[in-house]
């Protein structure tokens, strides 16, 4: 289920909207990003034990998928060009398809800080992705920063549990990926943290419901253990075993016969 490409995709489907020029040596501006992404010095990197296997419990909070979760939320929208991850997340919190604390004190209480002459909010967004995925046990993402702010809000659509499996493909066809990037994707972001109960009362799971959040696997790490769940019957992740309505991830992972979901993480 390695399918970090498409993650990779959506770290740097984002236009650069000056023209990139090669690496000089120094260059103040990749010495902030190299620092601020690598070193540990930062509250970025700080960022204390989230990815440590606490179990189901389903008690704490994963602080790396809520970053996750923030990139994609930024960038979903991406059409033809426009939106993608340019930070238009920020004018967009109140927005139904927005729902969750998670995204709102990512922006506004930690992603917020972080920003300096050469890290805008989008790159600070985007290097959040690389960072959960990486401190989460997955791969290093390749990294670019160069984005710009957006000026204010931009489309609205991203997915919704409650969606069509034709809604979900239209709609990651318009985020540049196909539907087999899409089981990936979706696979990816959905192996770190879970759906948070008061955010979506009625998405019920196989997990402990009485628990503020309902895992989407038994592990905090970035793995495959979501996949294998899902194939050998004993998934957790509300979005496949609650209400059919609301079972996108089982719709989607499903969607080409589990050829994508099935296939072995490549070594
Ligand atoms: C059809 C597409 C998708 C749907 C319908 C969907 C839906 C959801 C829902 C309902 C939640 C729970 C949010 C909350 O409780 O506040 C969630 C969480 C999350 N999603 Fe998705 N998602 C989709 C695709 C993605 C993708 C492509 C990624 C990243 C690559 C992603 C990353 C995450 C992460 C990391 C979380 C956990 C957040 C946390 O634990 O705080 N999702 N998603
Ligand atoms: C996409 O954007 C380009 C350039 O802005 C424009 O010429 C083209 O008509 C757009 N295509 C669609 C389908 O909106
Ligand atoms: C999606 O694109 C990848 C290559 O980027 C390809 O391997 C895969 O077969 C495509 N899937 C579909 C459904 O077209
Ligand atoms: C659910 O979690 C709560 C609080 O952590 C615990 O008291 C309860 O026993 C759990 N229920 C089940 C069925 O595991
Ligand atoms: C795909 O896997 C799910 C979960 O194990 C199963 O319910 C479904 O029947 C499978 N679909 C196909 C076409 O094999």
């Amino acid at each position: 289920m390695s399918k970090w490409l498409s993650l990779a995709a959506l770290v740097l489907a984002s236009r650069l909207s000056f023209p990139v020029v090669a690496y000089t040596w120094p260059d103040p501006a990749y010495d902030v990003l190299h620092e601020f992404l690598w070193k540990d010095l930062t509250f970025f990197l700080a960022t204390p034990g989230v990815c440590e296997p606490l179990g189901t419990d389903g008690t704490s909070p994963s602080i790396h998928a809520q970053w996750l979760r923030t990139a994609y939320h930024d960038m979903a929208t991406f059409n033809n060009g426009s939106g993608g991850l340019d930070g238009s997340l920020f004018y967009e919190l109140d927005r139904a398809e927005n729902v969750g604390l998670s995204l709102k004190a990512t922006i506004q209480s930690v992603f917020n800080q972080q920003l300096g002459k050469y890290l805008s909010f989008p790159d600070v967004i985007a290097a959040g992705a690389v960072v959960a995925v990486q401190q989460c046990g997955g791969p290093t993402l390749p990294f670019k920063a160069g984005r710009v702010m957006a000026a204010g809000p931009g489309p609205s659509g991203v997915p919704i549990p409650t969606d069509s499996l034709a809604q979900n493909i239209a709609s990651f066809q318009q985020q540049g990926f196909n539907q087999t990037e899409m089981i990936g994707l979706v696979a990816c972001g959905h192996t770190l943290g879970g759906v948070t109960n008061v955010d979506f009362p009625n998405i019920f799971s196989g997990g402990n419901t009485t628990n503020p959040i309902s895992p989407f696997d038994g592990s905090r790490n970035f793995d495959n253990q979501i996949a294998t769940n899902f194939i050998d019957g004993t998934i957790i992740d509300p979005l496949a075993n609650g209400p059919a309505i609301s079972d996108s991830d089982a719709r989607i992972f499903s969607s080409d016969g589990n050829a994508t979901i099935e296939r072995p993480v490549p070594r």
